[in-house]
Formats: structure tokens, C-alpha cells, sequence
């Protein structure tokens, strides 16, 4: 019984741990430009999130984005570009987190 306690005390902090990693992650690559809920140079991620969360293929795209960059999607003129210093793995987990943002509620 003790360790079962201590088994899902582990899980959780590992599950938080990794939520948070993808936050910081988000935070140093994305944050300049992207604000958590409000559109600022580039669009929420709360609004992003609910965009991809109704696709099923949401992840890879965001991944996508992430790794190619995207143009005159929100508003003419709009550009971001590709994120060449996030490997593929960092975008995923990025990806999963603004997934996420949208789940919560
Ligand atoms: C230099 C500024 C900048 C940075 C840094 C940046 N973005 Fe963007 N992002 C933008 C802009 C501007 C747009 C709107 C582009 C458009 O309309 O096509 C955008 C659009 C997007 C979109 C598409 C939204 C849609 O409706 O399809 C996604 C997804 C996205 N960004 C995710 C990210 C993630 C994840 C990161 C970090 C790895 C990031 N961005 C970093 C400026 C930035």
C-alpha cells in the first residue's frame, strides 16, 4: 500500500514534470511572439490550441508550422518563420503542451 502511494506520487511528478519542460520550452521559442491568450505579433495559443485541438492530425501540424514556418494564415501580411533551433522531438512536446491548453477547460 506504501508503495503503491509512492508509485503514483512518482507518476504525477513525473507527468507534471513533463508538462512543465514543454512549457519552458514553449515559453524560450514561441513566447516572443505568441502570448498564451491574447494575439499579439502572432496569434493566442489558446486560440491556436482550440484551432488544432478539433483536428486530428492538430499535433503534426502545429509540428509542421513549427518546422516550416507559416504565412498569411491569420491575417494577410503574417509570416512566421521557420523554427530551424527546435529539433523535431522539442516540437512535438511544444505541440502536445498547446494541445493541452485547450483540454484544461
Ligand atoms: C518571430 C515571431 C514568432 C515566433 C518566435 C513564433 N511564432 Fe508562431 N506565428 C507567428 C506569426 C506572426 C504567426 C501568424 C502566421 C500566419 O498568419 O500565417 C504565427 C503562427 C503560428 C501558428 C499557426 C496558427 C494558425 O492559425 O494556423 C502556429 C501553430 C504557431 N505560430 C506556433 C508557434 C510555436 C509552437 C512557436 C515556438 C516553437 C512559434 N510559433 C514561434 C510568429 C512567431
Amino acid at each position: 500500500m506504501k508503495y503503491a502511494a509512492l508509485g503514483f506520487a512518482v507518476a504525477c511528478l513525473l507527468v507534471s514534470g513533463s508538462a512543465f519542460a514543454s512549457e519552458e520550452l514553449a515559453k524560450k521559442n514561441c513566447m516572443v511572439c505568441h502570448q498564451l491568450d491574447k494575439a499579439g505579433m502572432g496569434p493566442a495559443m489558446q486560440d491556436i490550441s482550440k484551432k488544432y485541438a478539433a483536428d486530428k492530425e492538430g499535433e503534426q501540424k502545429i509540428v509542421t508550422v513549427i518546422q516550416k514556418g507559416s504565412k498569411d494564415v491569420t491575417g494577410p501580411g503574417k509570416m512566421m518563420a521557420p523554427m530551424a533551433a527546435v529539433n523535431e522531438a522539442d516540437a512535438k512536446s511544444i505541440a502536445k503542451w498547446i494541445l493541452s491548453l485547450s483540454e484544461k477547460k
